[in-house]
């Protein structure tokens, strides 16, 4: 209900910081990056369709958030596109190299970027499409980035946009991409519960390798009627999109309400010195069952690194040098 959903109160101003929303072209990613923008951050829209990001680009340009209108004009920041399809590994590393290239810093990354109850179908790299667009290509993403947010740190945040819906779903470690028993509820459940075991484990090896300044948060955003339950009718149940839209809108939370917790993890001060946990209605909770299952993290981590064919080392900087010659 509308009086429940808690809004991101925090004044903080982004002047001179650098943010990476990927699908920031629609719903809950170009809310986020309205209101980032407002605060005077740079914000890059990573996105797969140009033509809708340039749309996205105009309207956050031409609509600011209410709260920020009357110094919005002198205080705004800048906004950039950047080309990035996690359906394709390759766009991945290309999108990662042009950021690296261009950008003098990266201080928060937004994972965002999602498809739920998306057909079988897998990508060119012979991934499960959900699985590469949730959970891999934003993994790679991340390690790819994690240089540059090095240097532009401390103060740097990694957010993983997950879901509530985590609580319903378990990783075959053996049939990661489905083969045996694909259906797609359950692949985009096992992607959201895969956003909440990457935040833990890549802010444990951070720790580890005594890498400070960069966090990790993962969050639920809340119930919202977006575009994300479009492809439900024709996977899951005729009439399941609207179904789900219906009820979404019961809980009267739009997408600039769905972004307050990715705001929240990306700029409160009070959740600064917090890294590794989960978030909803602006504030840290326990995430459910198998998240919290004690080897989880590391077993998905090496078996992301088996099919993006990474060796997983045991030195964290090692490892990320690695990756970086190797892909890039
Ligand atoms: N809405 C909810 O109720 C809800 C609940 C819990 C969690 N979430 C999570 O919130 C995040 C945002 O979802 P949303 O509700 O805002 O959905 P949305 O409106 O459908 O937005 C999804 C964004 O991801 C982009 N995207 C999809 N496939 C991509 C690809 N291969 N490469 C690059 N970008 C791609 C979309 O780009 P195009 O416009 O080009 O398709 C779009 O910009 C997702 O991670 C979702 O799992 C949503």
């Amino acid at each position: 209900m509308w009086f429940f959903n808690k809004t991101c109160t925090s004044k903080t101003c982004l002047d001179g910081k650098t943010v990476v929303i990927t699908g920031a072209s629609d719903g809950i990613g170009k809310e986020t990056a309205r209101d980032l923008y407002a605060r005077g951050a740079r914000v890059i829209l990573a996105c797969r369709n140009m033509e809708k990001a340039n749309k996205a680009v105009e309207d956050i340009k031409n609509n600011p958030p209410s709260r920020f209108s009357s110094e919005y004009k002198n205080n705004a920041g800048e906004l950039a596109i950047y080309l990035l399809d996690l359906c394709s590994l390759k766009s991945v590393r290309d999108c990662a190299k042009n950021l690296l290239t261009n950008e003098a810093a990266i201080h928060i990354l937004v994972n965002n970027a999602g498809v739920a109850a998306y057909p079988n179908k897998k990508t060119e790299d012979g991934n499960q499409m959900t699985l590469q667009v949730n959970h891999l290509g934003h993994f790679l993403l991340t390690l790819l980035l994690l240089p540059k947010m090095q240097k532009s740190s401390p103060n740097c945040r990694i957010i993983n946009v997950s879901s509530i819906v985590h609580i319903f779903a378990d990783i075959d470690f053996d049939d990661i991409n489905l083969e045996r028993s694909y259906a797609p509820f359950k692949s985009y459940t096992q992607t959201k519960l895969a956003n909440i075991l990457f935040t833990k484990e890549l802010a444990h090896r951070l720790k580890t390798a005594n890498i400070h300044g960069i966090n990790v948060y993962s969050l639920h955003p809340g119930i919202i009627p977006t575009k994300i339950s479009q492809y439900s009718s024709s996977t899951i149940f005729p009439g399941a999109t609207l179904c789900f839209n219906l009820f979404a809108q019961l809980l009267y939370k739009d997408a600039k309400q769905g972004a307050q917790t990715t705001i929240y993890c990306c700029i409160d001060e009070e959740i600064a010195n917090e890294t590794g946990l989960y978030y909803s209605n602006c504030g840290v909770t326990t995430p459910y069952r198998k998240a919290n299952q004690h080897e989880y993290p590391e077993k998905l981590w090496n078996v992301s690194c088996r099919l993006l064919h990474l060796e997983p080392e045991e030195d964290f900087t090692t490892f990320l040098e690695n990756v970086s010659r190797q892909m890039l």
